[in-house]
């Protein structure tokens, strides 16, 4: 069969995220992970994580020498604006020397401003929901846009708003760890406003210098499909958290506009327009079926699609899903799609090299279909700090060994080098 090509120009390479491979961070994270141990798989944290903080400079030279031609990454504002109001110059130039060590290693930098994690005075005066909060978060991205902006084209304002507001509000397994329906619509509302706040510092900044900026959120879609689709009950309880995970923000963002049910339809300064691209972050398919006893997740019952090969997450692998997601996505919002993260985790690397060639198939096929689809990027260079799942979940490219810290490629990195070098997705 005829390899399948990717565009010239497309971007290609990986996404990570600082909290997560860094190490040394004082934020709401590290906190919750010291008082609650217990919430994490395994029991590992990130007070050392795979030192990348240290260690950037061979490690993106490494991913470079790979023919990766873009890279994400992310701020940790806890480090930049230690206090309120107070910048850590060396802070703000260790990551403009990221953006441009990405840049001298041929890769575009894809920079995240808000990765779910917070500064602790934030966290303290409320995170989220804080009513100052937007403001907070506009001063900050200024300050980030002033010190990498002449390295950065492409921004992410905000990493999955309704992740982060579903666990850390909804399910209580992240921080604040609150379980309130509430408080999960005020975390949402809060984080559209500092989207919207951010994208205009972005904006305002960058047109101060004369710079291109692209202004995008990190979306994270989960295709969510009735267990029985001829059921009409089914269908009917696929429907809300589809809506309310899938669609809600970006409809807002659309009509400038906080949508309901989460807000009453009050317009928000900045909203409208915020999105230039779509950044999005997609991973797997669910089959969704009524379940009385199960209030807080909205009456629904949610597995991994049946009939799919499972990750060791526990994640349905299907492209096909992928697929459908970027079409549904630019049939609705017409922009253009970067992916910002996908992937696999997948202990011993035998899943990843068929996911690859399946999900930059999927991504060819929709370019093929005549749609703006402008970078992938494969969650995630290093095995890291999963979140939640601590190290247990290993999703990298590279393993590392987690006593000397080195980086050893498996067969997968070689692969995803040889299509990053060629553009041609083998079948
Ligand atoms: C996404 C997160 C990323 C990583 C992957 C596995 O939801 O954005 O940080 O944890 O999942």
């Amino acid at each position: 069969m005829t390899p399948r090509r990717l565009p010239d120009g497309f971007l290609l390479g990986c996404a990570t995220a600082a909290h997560q491979v860094e190490g040394g961070i004082d934020n709401d994270w590290s906190r919750w992970v010291a008082d609650h141990p217990e919430a994490i798989n395994g029991g590992g944290d990130a007070v050392v994580a795979i030192d990348h903080y240290r260690r950037y400079r061979e490690d993106l030279e490494q991913l470079g020498s790979m023919h990766h031609n873009a890279h994400r990454f992310s701020i940790e504002w806890a480090r930049v604006e230690p206090e309120p109001g107070h910048f850590d110059q060396d802070a703000l130039a260790h990551y403009a020397d990221v953006a441009r060590t990405c840049r001298r290693n041929g890769m575009e930098p894809v920079v995240t401003l808000q990765h779910f994690t917070l500064p602790l005075w934030l966290r303290d005066s409320g995170g989220f929901t804080a009513p100052d909060a937007p403001a907070q978060f506009a001063r900050y991205v200024a300050g980030c846009v002033e010190a990498l902006g002449d390295a950065v084209t492409w921004w992410v304002t905000v990493n999955e708003p309704t992740v982060v507001a579903v666990l850390g509000h909804l399910e209580g397994s992240w921080p604040p760890g609150e379980r309130s329906l509430r408080h999960t619509f005020a975390a949402l509302r809060g984080l559209l406003r500092m989207h919207a706040a951010g994208a205009q510092a972005i904006s305002t900044v960058s047109a101060r210098h004369g710079r291109p900026a692209q202004v995008s959120i990190a979306h994270h879609e989960r295709r969510f499909v009735p267990r029985d689709p001829s059921s009409p009950v089914d269908r009917a309880v696929a429907k809300l958290p589809d809506f309310l995970f899938n669609r809600w923000f970006l409809r807002s963002c659309i009509a400038g506009r906080v949508l309901g049910p989460v807000g009453h339809g009050e317009r928000v300064p900045g909203l409208a327009g915020s999105l230039s691209y779509l950044g999005l972050n997609h991973y797997t398919s669910e089959a969704v079926s009524l379940d009385i006893g199960a209030p807080g997740m909205l009456f629904a019952h949610h597995e991994a699609m049946p009939g799919m090969p499972l990750s060791s997450t526990g994640w349905a692998i299907d492209a096909g899903a992928l697929r459908r997601a970027i079409t549904d996505l630019f049939d609705e919002f017409h922009l253009p799609i970067v992916i910002t993260e996908n992937g696999v985790a997948d202990d011993h690397d035998e899943l990843r090299p068929a996911f690859l060639r399946d999900h930059l198939g999927a991504v060819v096929d929709t370019i093929a279909d005549g749609i703006d689809v402008r970078g992938y990027l494969y969650w995630t260079a290093w095995d890291n700090f999963e979140w939640a799942e601590g190290y247990t979940q290993r999703f990298g490219l590279f393993s590392v060994d987690r006593e000397t810290q080195e980086r050893i490629a498996k067969p997968s990195a070689h692969l995803f080098s040889e299509i990053c070098r060629t553009r041609e997705v083998p079948s």
